[in-house]
């Protein structure tokens, strides 16, 4: 077997990496994925989490294999920009339905970190708003509890807003008011998306003459074929997209009006392989595949499953282990109902889905190639694990005893 430590942290990402599965029974690596289905170094499960959320078909994809083998037999790499970047450009124009300009990239990172740098520059203000998860840069990571390395003046000029709530959106606005070049905002997280809240975030936003920037980096392709503006009908200044977009892939894009976005030939957003043309292969693709019903049948499949584990959960006794489901457009998130337990709780639950020969880190990111099979599959694994901490003896410090999983972000409650 490899050596794992010559990788620090055994991982180069954090969600992926040991300390986010059960100690000593999770599979280290893996070696090969197909459908849905990942072959470890300990056997073959059925995967959840699909690589964080890009994996939108299933790995190993043969048409999207075929179309992007034939792109790289053209070459790739080229000394100036290839005619493809804006034949797909273009394409996703066409798709979104919203914007005049785009700028490719590779990763989430890259595009909401040349929103915020865009935003910056254009209103000649520093401080940025935002909701969510918005990647690894320092003006993102150094709001959070994950904030080594990041100079304490970069630190301060992100402000966190809780979630979707308005009266702190608002506070906000107030208090910084002068200051605001961006808010940054995932349109949905766990749940269908809240109308008033995102009108709200675009009158303060322009009232203010900030931008408000809309991070679908998980949500676009994934519950409508115009993301989260076709779903609300709200537009935002600017979009950033990744993930779903290239099915595994790296791709990603930030996309708005040419007003904003011909600021680009100022602003300086540049990497040797930003327009890499198997990513954008992939995107070109997956762009096509992306429509007709297939985000219908993807919203069925979530409700479905969703209501089904909340069903099953409703018949925990014990109220400190109970779990909370969200979730909408392909993804269900798992809550514990007693933050206390929080580690303990997904310690469990991951090792007796574990045991059952399914990979899960409290979040589903449903794929197409989740079929019935799996479906049930997960779903009687649910309810054993119910009637495993239902016994009146069952004892969650036991069970978790040595396998505990950490926390990404340290919790400040
Ligand atoms: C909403 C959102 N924005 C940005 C990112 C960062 O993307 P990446 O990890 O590709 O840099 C993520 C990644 O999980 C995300 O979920």
């Amino acid at each position: 077997m490899s050596n794992l430590e010559i990788i620090p942290d055994k991982s180069h990402t954090f969600s992926k990496a040991y300390h986010q599965y059960p100690n000593g029974i999770s599979p280290k690596f893996a070696r090969t994925a197909n459908g849905v289905e990942v072959v470890t170094d300990i056997g073959s499960f059925t995967d959840w989490s699909m690589g964080l959320g890009p994996i939108i078909k299933g790995y190993n994809f043969k048409n999207l294999n075929d179309h992007i083998t034939s792109v790289l037999n053209k070459g790739v790499g080229f000394s100036i920009p290839g005619e493809y970047e804006f034949d797909v450009a273009s394409k996703l124009l066409g798709k979104l339905g919203f914007g005049e300009q785009v700028r490719f990239a590779r990763n989430g990172s890259d595009v909401t970190s040349a929103a915020v740098r865009l935003a910056r520059y254009i209103t000649k203000k520093d401080l940025i708003l935002c909701n969510g998860y918005h990647g690894w840069q320092d003006w993102y990571i150094g709001a959070t509890t994950r904030d080594y390395g990041v100079p304490k003046n970069v630190k301060e000029l992100t402000k966190k807003i809780a979630g979707f709530d308005k009266d702190d959106l608002v506070q906000m606005f107030k208090n910084n008011r002068g200051e605001i070049a961006c808010l940054i905002i995932e349109p949905m997280i766990a749940d269908e998306p809240d109308l008033e809240f995102l009108t709200l975030a675009k009158e303060l936003c322009h009232k203010e003459g900030a931008l408000l920037i809309f991070d679908e980096c998980w949500t676009g392709f994934r519950c409508h074929p115009q993301g989260a503006i076709g779903l609300t009908g709200i537009e935002p200044d600017l979009a950033c997209y990744a993930k779903a977009l290239g099915n595994g892939v790296p791709v990603s894009a930030v996309v708005g009006k040419k007003e904003n976005m011909e600021k680009f030939q100022d602003v300086f957003f540049s990497f040797t392989h930003a327009s890499d043309p198997i990513g954008l292969a992939a995107a070109d693709f997956m762009l096509d595949y992306l429509s007709g019903d297939f985000f219908n049948r993807l919203n069925e499949k979530t409700n479905f499953l969703k209501e089904s584990i909340a069903n099953i959960f409703n018949n925990i006794t014990n109220d400190e282990l109970g779990i909370d489901v969200r979730g909408y457009c392909g993804k269900i998130v798992f809550f514990a109902k007693d933050q206390r337990y929080r580690i303990k709780i997904k310690t469990a639950i991951q090792k007796h889905m574990i045991e059952n020969k399914h990979l899960f880190n409290m979040f589903i990111a449903l794929a197409e190639d989740h079929r019935d099979s799996e479906i049930n599959s997960f779903l009687s694994a649910c309810k054993s694990f119910v009637e495993k901490i239902n016994v009146e003896n069952f004892d969650i410090n036991k069970e978790t005893d040595g396998f505990l999983v950490q926390d990404v972000f340290r919790q400040t409650q």
